[in-house]
């Protein structure tokens, strides 16, 4: 699958982590798809060493060896941030790692991970309480913390061409164009990132998920989650007119887009 083929997305993903390191950031703050706790719950993790649950269609040659570098510290000042705002939060000091977040980190950060806080998201799928996870957190960007989200634009399992992967672990085949449910809500979530900003962003976004085309796009809101809290991040109104870019974009197995953004910028100088 594309989290462990080459693609436009991975040599982005490398282009940030490298950028990322330059700027000497003290370390990565991530939302994945796939960690969903239950009721009014959310919760970080805090297992020093975590392992990775595998992943299908990957060789775990590409993951096994990698070492990941949970921050605690910073960890446990994001559960205070968020239990100050109200959040049902806590740590979870025996959860394994998913390919949406260690993948991702490989893919950035070959040379060592940094040090990374990883937040669930709330298997209520509340757009607002997603932002605001993420509004809450973003002091952190201040102090040179990198926000992560990690999901996806186009992404409903059930709707995705999977014959070309079955038969031939060919997951970029498009044999035929993307359907136009598809295109149609990729283009709005395109649309709403490059070009909106600050309060407006976090509207917008928010209000993807009464587009139309949504339901086809994500039959499940799991993978929506990571962009809500990036748009919480960085959609203050001191963040009104900063640009955003979309660095490259794969679609993989016909129907799933996975298109990569980047929000704000960083400031003018390299600081040392
Ligand atoms: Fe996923």
């Amino acid at each position: 699958m594309m989290l462990g083929e080459e693609s436009d997305s991975a040599n982005y993903w490398k282009k940030c982590g490298d950028e990322a390191l330059a700027r000497k950031i003290k370390g990565v703050v991530i939302m994945g798809a796939h960690w969903d706790c239950m009721g009014d719950r959310i919760e970080l993790s805090t297992n020093p060493s975590p392992g990775k649950s595998p992943v299908a269609y990957v060789n775990p040659d590409k993951y096994v060896d990698y070492k990941l570098n949970p921050d605690l510290e910073t960890t446990e000042r994001c559960i205070e941030m968020l239990a100050r705002e109200g959040f049902n939060v806590g740590g979870n000091p025996t959860f394994e790692w998913i390919h949406d977040v260690y993948l991702i980190l490989i893919r950035m950060f070959p040379g060592g991970c940094p040090p990374t806080t990883l937040v669930s998201a709330n298997a209520r799928y509340d757009p607002h309480f997603h932002m605001k996870m993420g509004a809450t957190l973003r002091p952190l960007r201040r102090e040179n913390y990198l926000i992560i989200g990690t999901g996806g634009a186009v992404h409903n399992l059930y709707r995705n061409r999977w014959a070309p992967m079955l038969r031939f672990r060919d997951n970029f085949a498009l044999e035929t164009p993307p359907e136009d449910w598809a295109m149609e809500f990729r283009q709005a979530v395109e649309d709403v990132i490059i070009k909106t900003s600050g309060p407006q962003l976090r509207r917008a976004m928010t209000r993807l998920m009464k587009h139309p085309r949504f339901r086809d796009a994500h039959a499940t809101d799991d993978h929506f989650m990571a962009a809500l809290f990036v748009a919480g991040a960085a959609g203050d109104p001191e963040d009104q007119n900063t640009p955003a870019m979309m660095g490259a974009e794969d679609w993989e197995l016909t129907n799933m887009c996975n298109s990569q953004f980047t929000l704000g910028r960083w400031p003018k100088e390299v600081a040392f």
